[in-house]
């Protein structure tokens, strides 16, 4: 049953063993991945081309025995079919060369189309399907309109939210105008890799902790409620899973469970007892090692993989991850250590 283990605890349904996947289980971290980076040319090159995509999404996958496979993109891809230009700095990240500043800039923006600017990315959900033929399940993705839109307005990477921070106090409407057009892609997104095959979706709300807790509601929580609402079931009619992970999100869990969605992923700075005693068995809970554990000895992440397991205990509803993504300074071998874990101390 080692096949369907993710989408059954997802479904918060007994497992023989937690399922364990991880956030940037694919990238810089692998030599495998810097090779073809290298011959692909750049990160965009990658993501846009099918083929390339499915191989990055495929290698971690043959060196440890991961629960899930993560559809190899970028949340970035929606902004860049909307015209703003991203490119990426070496030793930055991701930039824009058109930010979205005013309320006038807001307002020149429009849904990209799904098929001529983004098609791309269910070919490549297809593809990686018919590669993995029903042996692993297949997780979609997309950043929420809250993360969207802060890289959106800064134009890049920020410490300071100066510029989305000041348009959110000061011109809250027009916020709340790029908020409902960024939903409205992100759903119809998530619904065309939906289509295309993928089996469990999570929403990146990466940037969502730094509001406050009323900020949070208004201009993170209720949009990505709203695309919860918004997402239709699989080709063969069942539900898909969907999966909100905010970073700094422990505060909000209760309300986070009360939008329908089917599991919270969470990071490293919540005990996951604590976060299951809060939402009980509304929802499956992802997570939640800190990630820089995996800079440690593997018999020190071993023992720390087994603190998560505790902490969580024997219910159903538990799929392992990191409280955030693989960084590339990671040895394969401790996240070779990490999923071995997982799996020998959960086995039931
Ligand atoms: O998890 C996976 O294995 C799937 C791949 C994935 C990537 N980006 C690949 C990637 C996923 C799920 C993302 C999502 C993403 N992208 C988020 C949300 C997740 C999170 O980390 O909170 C964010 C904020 C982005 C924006 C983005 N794209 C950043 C900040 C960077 C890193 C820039 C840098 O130079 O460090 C990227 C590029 C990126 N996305 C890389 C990878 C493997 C590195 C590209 C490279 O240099 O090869």
């Amino acid at each position: 049953m080692s096949h369907d283990r993710l989408l059954r605890a997802l479904r918060r349904e007994p497992v023989d063993v937690t399922p364990v996947w991880l956030m940037r289980q694919a990238g810089r971290y692998l030599p495998e991945y810097r090779a073809l980076r290298e011959k692909a040319g750049s990160f965009m090159d990658l993501c846009q081309n099918p083929e390339l995509a499915c191989e990055v999404t495929l290698q971690p996958l043959r060196r440890f025995e991961l629960d899930g496979a993560i559809l190899f993109s970028d949340i970035l891809t929606i902004p860049e079919a909307m015209g703003l230009g991203l490119h990426f700095i070496p030793g930055e990240g991701p930039n824009f060369h058109h930010p979205v500043r005013t309320p006038e800039d807001i307002a020149k923006l429009s849904m990209p189309d799904m098929e001529d600017s983004l098609g791309y990315v269910p070919a490549a959900v297809r593809l990686i399907r018919r590669e993995l033929d029903g042996k692993t399940p297949l997780i979609g993705f997309a950043g929420s309109p809250w993360t969207l839109a802060t890289y959106m307005v800064e134009g890049g990477p920020s410490k300071t939210y100066q510029h989305i921070k000041a348009l959110m106090y000061n011109a809250p409407e027009a916020l709340h105008q790029l908020m409902d057009l960024l939903a409205r892609s992100v759903a119809a997104y998530l619904n065309a890799q939906i289509a295309a095959g993928a089996q469990a979706v999570q929403i990146f709300d990466t940037w969502g902790g730094v509001l406050t807790p009323s900020a949070y509601q208004e201009f993170s929580l209720t949009y990505m409620q709203r695309i919860v609402e918004q997402l239709q079931p699989a080709p063969d009619g069942s539900t898909v899973p969907v999966i909100l992970f905010t970073k700094g999100g422990g505060p909000w869990l209760e309300s986070m469970a009360a939008t329908g969605c089917h599991a919270l992923g969470l990071d490293w700075t919540i005990n996951i007892d604590e976060a299951r005693e809060r939402v009980g068995d509304k929802v499956a809970l992802q997570g939640n090692l800190d990630p820089a554990m995996l800079y440690a000895r593997p018999e020190i992440i071993r023992h720390h993989v087994g603190d998560v397991l505790q902490r969580f205990g024997d219910h159903p509803g538990h799929v392992f991850n990191l409280g955030h993504g693989v960084t590339p300074q990671v040895n394969p071998d401790h996240v070779a250590a990490l999923v071995d874990a997982v799996h020998e101390l959960s086995a039931r």
